[in-house]
């Protein structure tokens, strides 16, 4: 999300708080058909009562697609586009000896055709990611492997070869 709002010449600050809660209750409230509680919900509801922007609120509503909130802006089409993304990218930089660094746009294609390989991560909603920014998939990927591997550190993403 940093990224992206880097390059898009918006708010990096605001881009990037919204990625980090916008799973915030999802441990605590995994269940989608609650609808007083069930994630996002207790989320959104905890930064309006916060007083967070209201921007933020509905990105990570649009998020969620069965609060029929329809991803409009840059901030939350970039969100959906990221979001399974990143959990895939991080499963394959989690088998490679070499971590993220140097993951590949045609390696990541290769294991998305694979369907047990993090099988819980939405095919479809990785492919339609890079439609919805009007991106070549291929540079959507490159670009937050790219993001990714340069906060490597702080996400260990650097694989076994750094131990
Ligand atoms: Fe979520």
């Amino acid at each position: 999300m940093a990224a992206y709002a880097e390059r898009g010449g918006e708010d990096v600050e605001l881009w990037s708080v919204t990625g980090l809660l916008h799973d915030a209750d999802y441990e605590r409230f995994p269940d989608m058909d609650d609808e007083e509680k069930g994630h996002p919900r207790s989320i959104m509801a905890e930064l309006e009562k916060r007083d967070a922007p209201p921007e933020m609120v509905r990105a990570i509503a649009a998020h969620a697609p069965y609060l029929d909130v329809e991803p409009e802006t840059p901030m939350e089409r970039t969100l959906v586009a990221v979001d399974e993304l990143c959990g895939f990218l991080v499963a394959c930089a989690a088998v490679r000896p070499e971590g993220i660094n140097g993951l590949s746009a045609k390696s990541v294609k290769k294991k998305l055709k694979q369907p047990s390989f993090a099988a819980a991560v939405n095919r479809e909603e990785v492919r339609h990611g890079a439609e919805k920014l009007g991106m070549d998939f291929d540079e959507h990927v490159a670009f937050v492997v790219a993001a990714l591997e340069s906060r490597a550190d702080e996400l260990e993403l650097h694989g076994r070869d750094a131990a």
